[in-house]
């Protein structure tokens, strides 16, 4: 894969913006990070985000705001109906997306839960490419099966393909004509598949899947959180894609969905907000007339006006090429590093994170001792900072028949990039607490379960270390290579 800059020449680009505010970052001691580990029970969403040093948590909400997004936010009209702020969300989202009825909502999973209400039945089936944690716990509370159609690629982690977000297009429609008499409410693609490594979709697989669900006459979705990091992609390795400008390959995108879904917490820039976006207007009543009951009225939705006003301004600059090349290629440097390091991680790196393959780099801890969590707490431990555990403790399963154990796919532990927040020396540090961890890999404990709640159990459990046998000797973990 090229890693020349599409438009900048040989030269990397560095950020393309200076630094106005700065918040100072503290590393606790390393007995107080023991406390504050068996504080939180190992599980690091309980950590008080003050005692964490570098938090690759997450990229949802976490963005450094524009001195432009700030000026909105001052300026913010906060009436109740038709505020200012409103109409110019609004128009950025049709103007973006080419759909007509724009629905605001808090953020991602109230969007979910609102379109599933009005849309999903028990027992129906909704397939996705990957469905995230809640968007597949929003189908479940409904009673109906959230089915995940990653193509083949994306099986391995160690192999590169430049599309590996994309649908398996043939199980879609083995399942679209077998589905019967269960019902498919809609279809999902989610850009870029972020429960799979943050991989994008390729714009052939959009249209494909688009067509495909014409035919069966089902609706088409997209979860549009990284919907500019995704276009980047498209632009950077699809044939016929170059030179394109984002928001056209955006246009294009959507050209194919009845609607689409979008957490403004990722690619929207902004610390809160989300939206859904329709064509059909009678559906789009039908959500309002819900919105009004649980997120506020239509021309808010749970947001505040100065929130709305952030959205609008982020999705105009998160088009921006030069601000997309840094993102993609700072994420990419990360990823690279980690290879040098020894590192195993999914290949290529996501747009928004880069995920270790901790089974490959922890062989001697089983997927029911948490390999994923494992390696969540050891990075805490040695370096005081904060990823999260995308494998068994997110996606593993009690067998309802026999009770036993099924593991996730993959056992990842996901280090996401906020967006303008940290610097290459601050990522570069990241990458030597891994390197010091791989160098005592053999000796990092498992973990069980103290408390496992039955949704979205990764949030609230607690667990407690356990030693485990070192089966495999931590220097054959060496995928990486
Ligand atoms: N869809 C995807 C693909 C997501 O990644 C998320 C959130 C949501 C929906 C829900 O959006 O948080 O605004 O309610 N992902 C965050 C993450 C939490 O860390 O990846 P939300």
């Amino acid at each position: 894969m090229s890693s020349s800059l599409p438009s900048s020449g040989p030269i990397p680009l560095p950020e393309p913006w200076k630094v106005k505010v700065v918040e100072p970052i503290l590393l606790p001691s390393r007995e107080e990070r023991e406390a504050h580990l068996r504080a939180c029970g190992y599980n690091v969403f309980h950590l008080p985000a003050e005692a964490v040093f570098i938090d690759l948590l997450t990229d949802s909400g976490t963005s450094a705001q524009s001195d432009r997004q700030w000026s909105g936010l001052v300026a913010g009209d906060e009436a109740y109906a038709g505020g200012r702020c409103w109409y110019a969300f609004e128009a950025t989202v049709q103007e973006i997306f080419g759909l007509p009825h724009v629905i605001p909502v808090h953020q991602g999973r109230a969007g979910e839960r609102l379109l599933f209400s009005e849309m999903v039945s028990p027992g129906d089936l909704v397939p996705n490419n990957r469905h995230f944690d809640t968007t597949r716990a929003n189908l479940e509370i409904l009673l109906a099966e959230a089915v995940d159609l990653p193509s083949p690629a994306s099986g391995e982690p160690g192999v590169e393909h430049p599309f590996k977000g994309n649908l398996d297009l043939e199980r879609l429609e083995t399942l679209l004509k077998e589905a019967t008499p269960r019902q498919v409410p809609l279809v999902l693609l989610t850009l870029t598949d972020n429960a799979g490594g943050g991989q994008p979709v390729s714009l052939a697989n959009v249209r494909a899947v688009g067509e495909i669900c014409r035919r069966f006459g089902v609706p088409f979705w997209i979860d549009a959180c990284r919907f500019a990091e995704n276009a980047f992609f498209i632009r950077e390795r699809e044939p016929g894609q170059q030179g394109r400008s984002i928001p056209e390959i955006v246009a294009d995108l959507f050209a194919e969905v009845d609607g689409c879904l979008m957490s403004a917490k990722k690619d929207g820039l902004a610390n809160i907000g989300g939206f859904l976006a329709c064509r059909d207007g009678r559906l789009a009543e039908r959500l309002r007339e819900a919105l009004v009951v649980t997120e506020g009225f239509p021309t808010y939705g749970g947001l505040a006006g100065r929130d709305l006003a952030a959205v609008a301004v982020g999705l105009r600059e998160v088009l921006d090429l030069r601000y997309l090349e840094f993102r993609i290629r700072q994420v990419e440097w990360l990823g690279q590093r980690l290879l040098e390091a020894g590192i195993p991680i999914v290949r290529p790196s996501g747009g928004h994170a880069v995920y270790i393959d901790a089974a490959a780099l922890l062989p001697h801890i089983l997927p029911e001792r948490f390999p994923g969590q494992a390696l969540a707490v050891e990075l805490y431990r040695h370096g005081g900072v904060r990823g999260v555990e995308i494998g068994s403790v997110m996606f593993g399963r009690s067998d309802p028949e026999t009770g036993g154990f099924v593991p996730a796919e993959h056992e990842l532990v996901r280090l996401a990039v906020p967006r303008r927040v940290y610097s290459h020396s601050q990522l570069g540090y990241v990458v030597d607490v891994l390197a010091h961890i791989r160098s005592r890999a053999d000796q990092i404990q498992g973990l069980r379960f103290v408390h496992e709640p039955d949704v979205l159990r990764h949030f609230n459990a607690r667990f407690e270390e356990v030693r485990v046998e070192a089966v495999v000797p931590a220097a054959a973990a060496t995928a990486a290579s």
